[in-house]
C-alpha cells in the first residue's frame, strides 16, 4: 500500500484518536507501541523537535525508523524544526507516512509540499494558534493533511486554545474534499467533541493518554465521546 494510501484509509473511517509520542517511555517503545495497539489506537503522531524552532528538543530520524520496525501503524511525523528541507529524504527513508512540516519554519511551503508528495508520502501543513489562516490556504491543494495547532507547538501539556476550534469550522467549510484536518495540543476529555464537531478528523492526544495509567480506558472514553 502506498504510504499516501494510508492517510486515505485513515480519513475514510475518521475520526481517530493519535497518541503523541513525546510524553511516553523511551526507555520501552515496543511495550509502549503494542499496549496503544491494544488499546484500538490505528496511528501514531511522532513530535520530531530542534530547540531552535521550538524550545524544546526531542529526537529524529533513528526514533522513526525505530517505530517503523516496531510496526505497521501509520506514522505522523509532525516536524517542529527550522528549514525541514535539509531533512525530508531522510525521514521519509526512516519511514514516516505523513511529513507535516511547520508554515512558519518555511520560506516556500509550496515547494517543500510538493516535494514530500514526490516521495509518494503524505504532505502535511501545520499553523500555530497565533498564524492566521491566509498563511496556509493557499496551499491548501497542495496539502494532504493540515494540522491545525491548538497549543503553540513545542510542548505537551498545555492549555487548548479555542482558536483551533474557530479554524477547523472555516476550513470544513471551504477546504478541498480530500485535505484531512488534524488538531494537536490541549486535546483530552473536555476538548475532544468539540474537535470532533468542527471537522476534525484525527485528534492528537499526549497528557489525556500517556498521563494515564490504563491506555486502554483512556483511549475507550476519548472515542466514547467522538463517535
Ligand atoms: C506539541 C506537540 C503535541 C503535544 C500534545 O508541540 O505537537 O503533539 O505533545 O500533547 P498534549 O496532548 O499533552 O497537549
Ligand atoms: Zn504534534
Amino acid at each position: 500500500m502506498s504510504r499516501r494510501q494510508k492517510l486515505i484509509d485513515l480519513k475514510q473511517s475518521a475520526p481517530h484518536v493519535l497518541p503523541s509520542l513525546l510524553l511516553c517511555d523511551f526507555g520501552n517503545l515496543a511495550s509502549e507501541v503494542e499496549q496503544l495497539r491494544a488499546a484500538g489506537i490505528s496511528a501514531l503522531h511522532l513530535d520530531v523537535m530542534d530547540g531552535n524552532f521550538v524550545p524544546n528538543l526531542t529526537y529524529g530520524m533513528p526514533i522513526v525508523s525505530g517505530l517503523r520496525r516496531l510496526t505497521d501503524m501509520p506514522l505522523d511525523v509532525h516536524l517542529m524544526i527550522e528549514r525541514p528541507e535539509r531533512y525530508i529524504t531522510q525521514f521519509i527513508d526512516a519511514g514516516a507516512d505523513v511529513l507535516t512540516i511547520h508554515v512558519e519554519a518555511v520560506e516556500d511551503p509550496g515547494k517543500l509540499l510538493d516535494q514530500i508528495h514526490r516521495t509518494g508520502a503524505a504532505a502535511g501543513l501545520a499553523l500555530n494558534p497565533d498564524t492566521p489562516l491566509e498563511q496556509v490556504t493557499p496551499h491548501l491543494d497542495a496539502c494532504d493533511l493540515l494540522l491545525v495547532m491548538s497549543v503553540k507547538a513545542g510542548f505537551g501539556g498545555q492549555k487548548f486554545n479555542p482558536v483551533a476550534i474557530e479554524k477547523l469550522t472555516e476550513l470544513k467549510a471551504r477546504k478541498p474534499e480530500h485535505v484531512v484536518l488534524e488538531v494537536d495540543g490541549g486535546v483530552n476529555t473536555g476538548t475532544i467533541a468539540r474537535c470532533a464537531e468542527a471537522g476534525a478528523d484525527l485528534l492528537v492526544v499526549g497528557s489525556a493518554i500517556f498521563k494515564q495509567d490504563d491506555y486502554r480506558a483512556a483511549v475507550r472514553q476519548l472515542h466514547a465521546l467522538i463517535v
